[in-house]
C-alpha cells in the first residue's frame, strides 16, 4: 500500500495515524503510516524527501496547510478555494496534488453524524484564518442561508468575503459589534484562541434557539467555547472530533480507494474526550 504520513509541528499529539491505522484495519490492508514533524522552513524539502523515499500520499496539518498549497504542482477546486491544503499526493508522473478535505469533513460531520440540515440556517463565522477558508465554501455549499464572518482583525474579514466574492450570502461585520447582529442558527468557531490557551468574548444574543455551536477544534481547545455554547442555551454544541474522522476518511478513500466506516473509529477515539 506504500507509505503515509501526517506533517505537523508539533505533530506528537496528531490522532490521524491512529485513525488512518484503524481504517485500514477495516480491509485488512498493510499500511504505514506515521507522523512526520517539520519545522515551517523544513517542511517543503521534508515533504518531497517523504515522496523520493517511497512516500504515497501526506495529510498535513498546524502550522503548514498554506505551504503545502503552495507547493503543489495541481490543486483540487477545494484547494484552490480555501488556499491551503490538509492532502497531499504523489502523482503517477511525480507531480504532487494538493486537495482540502476540511469544509466537507466539517459539513458531513454535522449532516450525518449529527444529522443536522443547515439548509436555510443563517451562519456565523468566527475567524478568517486557514481554519475558516477552510470551511467556508463548505457552509455556503450547505445551503446555509447567509454567512456573516467576523473577526478580530477585520481586513481578513473581508478578504475571506472577498474570495468568496457573493455578497448577497457572504458578508462581514465587526467584532466588536457582535451584540447587535442578531441571534444565528449556526455558530463555527474557526478562531485559533481555544489552542492557543485564549477564552473569546462572546455575547449570548448570537445565540438562536435552534443554534447549533460547532468548534473545529476538540479536546481542551473546545472546551470553553463549548460550555460558552451550552450555557447561552445553544441546542447543539459539538467539537472537531468528528470532522476530523470525516477529512481522514475522504483523504483514505482518495489514496485506496475504499471508503472506511467512520462511526467506529469516531465512537472509539471519542472516549478519551467524552
Ligand atoms: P488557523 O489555521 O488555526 O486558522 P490562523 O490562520 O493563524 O490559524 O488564524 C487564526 C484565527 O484565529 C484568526 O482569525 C485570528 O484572528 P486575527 O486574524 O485577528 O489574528 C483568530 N484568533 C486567534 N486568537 C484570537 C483571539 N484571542 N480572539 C479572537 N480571534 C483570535
Amino acid at each position: 500500500a506504500g507509505q503515509f504520513a501526517v506533517f505537523g509541528h508539533p505533530i506528537g499529539h496528531s490522532l490521524s495515524p491512529q485513525i488512518h491505522r484503524a481504517f485500514a484495519r477495516q480491509f485488512g490492508l498493510e499500511l504505514e503510516y506515521r507522523g512526520i514533524d517539520a519545522a515551517p522552513v523544513d517542511f517543503e524539502e521534508a515533504v518531497r524527501d517523504f515522496f523520493a523515499d517511497g512516500g504515497r500520499g501526506a495529510n498535513v496539518t498546524l502550522p503548514h496547510k498554506a505551504a503545502a498549497f503552495a507547493m503543489a504542482d495541481e490543486r483540487s477546486v477545494a484547494a484552490a478555494r480555501a488556499r491551503s491544503a490538509n492532502v497531499l499526493t504523489l502523482l503517477p508522473d511525480g507531480r504532487i496534488a494538493a486537495h482540502n478535505t476540511d469544509g466537507a469533513g466539517m459539513v458531513r460531520d454535522i449532516a450525518e453524524r449529527h444529522s443536522v440540515d443547515l439548509r436555510g440556517h443563517t451562519a456565523l463565522l468566527l475567524g478568517a484564518g486557514g481554519a475558516a477558508h477552510g470551511v467556508a465554501w463548505a457552509m455556503l455549499d450547505a445551503g446555509v442561508e447567509t454567512l456573516t464572518i467576523v473577526n478580530r482583525s477585520p481586513e481578513a474579514a473581508d478578504a475571506l468575503a472577498d474570495a468568496i466574492g457573493d455578497p448577497a450570502r457572504a458578508h462581514t461585520r465587526y467584532w466588536e459589534d457582535l451584540a447587535e447582529l442578531g441571534a444565528f442558527d449556526l455558530i463555527v468557531n474557526a478562531t485559533s484562541a481555544g489552542v492557543l490557551g485564549k477564552s473569546l468574548e462572546l455575547p449570548f444574543a448570537i445565540v438562536g434557539n435552534r443554534a447549533l455551536c460547532y468548534d473545529l477544534s476538540y479536546g481542551k481547545a473546545a472546551t470553553d467555547f463549548l460550555a460558552w455554547a451550552r450555557t447561552a442555551g445553544a441546542r447543539y454544541a459539538f467539537d472537531g472530533l468528528g470532522m476530523l474522522v470525516e477529512t481522514a476518511a475522504d483523504a483514505f478513500e482518495l489514496w485506496h480507494g475504499r471508503r472506511p466506516e467512520t462511526d467506529p473509529v469516531y465512537a472509539e477515539l471519542r472516549k478519551p474526550y467524552a
